[in-house]
């Protein structure tokens, strides 16, 4: 098992499968300059694959969620679902997309094992959206979320961060879109995590600015007596139910202590933590041809030394050297 020194047991790995991307999201990404790994240093399809088995069969991985980047430009996603699939015990399979690319994709994901989608999107009005993302794209998102939840890949999460004076105003309209149409919405606090270092305290949406300003116009009730467990959203009732809505406080009510999370990027690295400012790699040792054993006892090694925490209210605090897109959400 991967466990650490506070007793933690991470059961849900990430998986970063490419950190390019066809949208610039403002809280993610520059303009342009953002420098791409190389493909040499791109884990394989074969290489993610035996990193995955290593994770499933021999240290208690039971969840995978594919990142980005944008997880849809890596051209042998559909072989990787697949051969995921095929795991045994199999793990559970979803993906974090943009949605741009899922109108061609969604039954072709299905058909190969994945479970679910989560997919992103912040506005529903498109000149928000190419102002927020600084592409034309908002109604291909919109088509790819009705062909996710057409292709059974339910359920369909729509993760929203809200910014000041772009979409900081429209939680309430999300909503009630979310609950139209059979998707379950969560708000992400914006972290720290641009390629620009951007990100400030002050003038972040917080989820107590979300909860007040979904209350202007919906009944919040806590789902289930407000018992959140290891996961980061907290779910409240819509309206009485069914349908539901999360917050997801990585800022103002972290969740470390409950964390059952690691992380593997593009490139071949652990790191324990989005925040984590130190990685191990498993690339070498890959290549250098190590057994299935050894590849384990390293990535064992890395979890251990997880930190409590994100470290984002230390004085101290330092953004990690990669931005979200080459981390993975
Ligand atoms: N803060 C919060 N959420 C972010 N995401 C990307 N960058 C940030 C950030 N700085 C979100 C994306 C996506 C998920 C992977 O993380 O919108 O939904
Ligand atoms: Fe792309 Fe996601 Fe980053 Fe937006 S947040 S630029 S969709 S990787």
């Amino acid at each position: 098992m991967l466990i650490d020194t506070y007793g933690r047991a991470a059961t849900d790995l990430r998986v970063s499968l490419t950190d390019r991307c066809n949208l610039r999201c403002t809280y993610c990404m520059p303009e342009e300059g953002l420098q791409w790994l190389s493909k040499s240093s791109l884990l394989t399809d074969d290489e993610i694959v035996r990193l995955v088995h290593v994770a499933v069969t021999m240290l208690g991985i039971t969840e995978i969620r594919f990142t980005g980047g944008e997880p849809l430009l890596r051209p042998g996603l559909i072989g990787i679902v697949e051969r995921c699939a095929a795991l045994r015990p199999r793990p559970r399979l979803s993906l974090t997309t943009n949605g741009i690319g899922l109108r061609r994709t969604a039954q072709a994901l299905r058909s190969a094992g994945l479970d679910r989608v989560n997919v992103s999107l912040d506005t529903l009005r498109p000149d928000v959206f190419t102002a927020l993302t600084r592409r034309d794209r908002h109604q291909d998102v919109i088509e790819g979320l009705r062909a996710a939840r057409d292709a059974g890949l339910t359920p369909v999460k729509v993760n929203t961060v809200l910014m000041p004076g772009l979409n900081e105003d429209e939680a309430p309209e999300l909503l009630a879109w979310a609950v139209a149409h059979a998707y379950e919405l969560r708000f992400i606090e914006q972290m720290p995590l641009d390629a620009q270092h951007g990100w400030k305290r002050d003038g972040m949406i917080t989820a107590d600015g979300i909860l007040e300003s979904l209350r202007t116009r919906f009944d919040l009730a806590p789902e289930g007596g407000q018992a959140r467990g290891s996961a980061p959203a907290e779910r409240w009732l819509v309206d009485g139910g069914p349908h539901t809505v999360g917050v997801i406080a990585s800022v103002t009510r972290p969740f470390c202590s409950a964390c059952d999370r690691t992380r593997l990027t593009a490139d071949g690295q652990v790191r324990t933590c989005l925040f984590a400012r130190e990685e191990t790699d498993l690339r070498g040792a890959l290549r250098s041809g190590a057994p299935d054993a050894e590849i384990a006892r390293i990535w064992k090694a890395a979890m251990w030394g997880k930190k409590a925490g994100s470290g984002l209210d230390d004085p101290e605090f330092l953004q990690p050297q990669r931005p979200m897109s080459a981390i993975g959400g």
